[in-house]
């Protein structure tokens, strides 16, 4: 049980029309993909503004099957960030290809499309930038680097609902996008996910393998006259959306631009009352025009002005009632990341910004539906613990 008292690091919005839209659900008889997939799935790609929005069962599961339907196999390599939640890198070896990591920078913490460059080989098949804490990457530098090469750039967008990358959509690019409808994120449909994709073909055989590799296109071409009626046109995945969770969906997309004020209100306030506190850098946003979705609000301790390593810190935020947490621990850091034979090198020092950020980094409390006085709670707690830790400072007083 958490203390009630405790402020969450995240928490879902849930209200009485997504508890009404799931109980008529459950009352319709129909359970399993059926109308309300195909109405989330229209309302979405509407407001994004993309051709093709398919639902999945995660966001994981929409990774691994945009770069399955590219063709990613053994042999390709994919870019990805190593600043990440496991799920980016992990669907690039499962399907026998190699993650390749990149930097990122050094305030927004988002992929630098420089090192991106550097680490381009003949192999790469594809990149996958990550809209960071809700943030967009430089798609423009992004999309000159892959243009010309015939590399695929494929969005994980899991923070990144409601982004924009100047007045462009995250989603209503030519690139496939990646969504989350985790709890933890800026709508949720319990779990579940979203790809967005402007081409036909691509966005087709994403269909395919979401369904075991079955048609609709073969079921009416046999008319029945198939197996059973049904035509396994490869082996594919059951990676469907429940209409269960798709009525929530319904229900938490008209939401969205109302929870994602709520978040840049909140993102405002944190920069407010936290700026100048020594110690703490607060985040920066990127040079370029666009709209945060303020997935995350992830400060970093600076080591030369406080005396306390990361956890230290996360830990005695909680024990303040704060439920602050970390995003991420490098992936190319974790058992499997250092074991892999023939990684190119060790692995210490391969990403000096991300292993700098890794030990710095804290998410602070963030979501909706948080009171400023839960924030009052937060700022509290980051005060008193970073002036518990802090060196004293030769040059004035200490804040
Ligand atoms: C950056 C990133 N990518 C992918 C995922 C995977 O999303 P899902 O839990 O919907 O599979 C997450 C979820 O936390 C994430 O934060």
């Amino acid at each position: 049980m958490t203390d009630s008292s405790m402020v969450p690091l995240c928490a879902p919005v849930i209200e009485d029309d997504e508890i009404a839209a799931a109980v008529e659900v459950l009352r319709s008889g129909w359970l399993a993909a059926g109308p309300k997939v195909a109405q989330f799935e229209a309302a979405f790609g509407q407001s994004v503004g993309a051709p093709h929005a398919i639902a999945v069962d995660s966001a994981t599961a929409g990774l691994h099957l945009t770069l399955a339907a590219l063709g990613t196999g053994p042999g390709d390599e994919v870019v990805v960030p190593s600043l990440t939640w496991p799920a980016t890198v992990n669907v690039v070896e499962l399907l026998g290809a190699r993650a390749v990591f990149a930097d990122v920078l050094p305030g927004t913490l988002l992929l630098d499309p420089a090192d991106v460059e550097r680490r381009i080989t003949g192999r790469t098949r594809a990149v996958v930038p990550v809209h960071y804490a809700g943030a967009p990457v430089d798609l423009a530098r992004l999309r000159a680097v892959a243009a010309g090469r015939g590399i695929a750039l494929v969005h994980d967008a899991a923070h990144a609902l409601g982004t924009r990358y100047g007045d462009e959509r995250i989603g209503a690019g030519p690139e496939p996008v990646v969504f989350s409808f985790h709890p933890a994120k800026n709508i949720t449909t319990a779990e579940g996910g979203m790809v967005t994709v402007a081409d036909d073909e691509l966005a087709e055989r994403i269909r395919l393998l979401r369904f075991h590799g079955i048609t609709r296109d073969s079921w009416s071409r046999h008319n029945a006259g198939g197996p059973a009626g049904y035509e396994v046109m490869e082996p594919g995945w059951k990676y469907t959306m429940s209409d269960l969770h798709a009525a929530l969906g319904l229900v938490q997309l008209p939401k969205l631009g109302r929870f994602n004020a709520r978040r840049a209100e909140l993102a405002a306030r944190y920069r407010e009352l936290l700026c100048g506190l020594d110690g703490i850098r607060l985040p920066d946003v990127p040079p370029y025009a666009h709209t945060h979705a303020w997935h995350l609000y992830v400060i970093q301790l600076e080591p030369k002005r406080l005396a306390v390593d990361r956890d230290t810190f996360v830990a005695e935020l909680k024990e303040l009632g704060v439920g602050a947490g970390v995003h991420y621990a490098p992936v190319h850091l974790h058992h499997y990341y250092r074991r892999r034979p023939a990684t190119g090198g060790p692995a210490a020092g391969h990403l000096p910004v991300t292993e700098a950020a890794a030990g710095s980094i804290v998410s602070l409390p963030l979501f909706a539906g948080m009171s400023d006085a839960q924030q009052d709670r937060v700022v509290a707690a980051v005060r008193a613990v970073a002036a518990r830790h802090r060196v004293a400072a030769a040059d004035g007083p200490v804040r």
